[in-house]
């Protein structure tokens, strides 16, 4: 399986903030945003990347990330020129896709919770179409929504709909099997001018090709796409952190764990991030388990 992070966009919600910066960048208390869809993608066992971006956005993402040989990763990068839609993802990844099927992933949502890993690699294996991932919310007027039947089918997608029919909001994560390339490349642009990846998922909906699974309570799931968001995704990893002395989304270590890299070259890494906390982090782990 491919894995494609979606770090472009505007971020006009957060503006001046990201005037100058992607918001893939900013920092969730004490890394950048981007590590944590890297972090999904990784535990997801996927090795092979596409990060994309704005034009201007993609020098730093590559000073951050590099070729991912460090991580074990290959990583490559494509400019997305204008915020076009999630969907438009699929038709630039289209040569890095190829024949296999993709999991992609916005780069503001931070997800978290135990066992995920597994869910993520047992997804992979029963893929079928397409896969999504739903979180209960209190407003799901703002969100794609998914509904489900007694027996856990899904029935229905909207988005932002007025009248509910379920709190089942669809996160940004998505299974597909390579066909998504040629269902992508027919859309037409919505009523906001966009390529909306609703639209590629009730197409798989129509097709009986379209998985919902429900995220339950045990799991977090954050959007950090707005100034008060982030704050809320910085205070959750500041407190998970601080009282379980683990790091989440620290990619170093995930790649340690998955078997990318080994502990020395986990400790090296460490080292040269050594003034940090996250440096003395990545040694000490390094150090457990070696
Ligand atoms: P949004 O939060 O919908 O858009 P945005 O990041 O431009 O922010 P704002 O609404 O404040 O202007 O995007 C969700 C994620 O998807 C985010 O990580 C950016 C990414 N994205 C793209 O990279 N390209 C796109 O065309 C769109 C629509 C989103």
């Amino acid at each position: 399986m491919k894995g494609i992070v979606l770090a472009g966009g505007r971020g006009t919600r957060m503006y001046p903030s990201t005037l100058a910066m992607s918001k893939q960048l900013l920092t969730v208390y004490n890394k950048p945003m981007v590590y944590h869809p890297l972090s999904v993608l990784m535990l997801a066992g996927i090795r092979e990347i596409l990060v994309i971006s704005a034009p201007e956005s993609i020098p730093a993402l590559r000073m951050l990330l590099g070729d991912g040989s460090h991580l074990g990763l290959d990583i490559t990068y494509a400019v997305q020129e204008e915020p076009r839609g999630i969907a438009e993802a699929l038709i630039i990844g289209a040569d890095h896709i190829g024949d296999d099927p993709v999991a992609l992933v916005l780069g503001d949502n931070v997800f978290h919770g135990a066992g995920f890993p597994r869910l993520l690699r047992s997804a992979r294996d029963q893929l079928d179409g397409c896969t999504l991932f739903g979180y209960p919310v209190s407003d799901p007027e703002r969100y794609g929504i998914g509904e489900t039947d007694a027996e856990g089918n899904l029935v229905s997608l909207e988005e932002k709909p007025v009248e509910p029919r379920s709190d089942n909001a669809i996160t940004g994560l998505y299974y597909y099997e390579p066909d998504v390339v040629e269902i992508a490349r027919d859309l037409t642009p919505s009523e906001r001018g966009e390529l909306e990846i609703t639209h590629v998922n009730q197409i798989y909906l129509k097709q009986g090709r379209a998985r919902l699974i429900r995220l339950g309570r045990g799991y977090t799931w954050l959007d950090a796409g707005t100034h008060d968001s982030l704050l809320a995704a910085s205070q959750y990893v500041h407190v998970i952190e601080k009282r379980q002395g683990v790091r989440v989304a620290c990619v170093e270590e995930i790649a340690l764990r998955m078997g990318y890299i080994d502990a020395d070259h986990c400790h090296s890494l460490g080292t040269r991030m050594g003034n940090s906390d996250y440096g003395q982090y990545l040694i000490q782990v390094a150090q457990s388990v070696a």
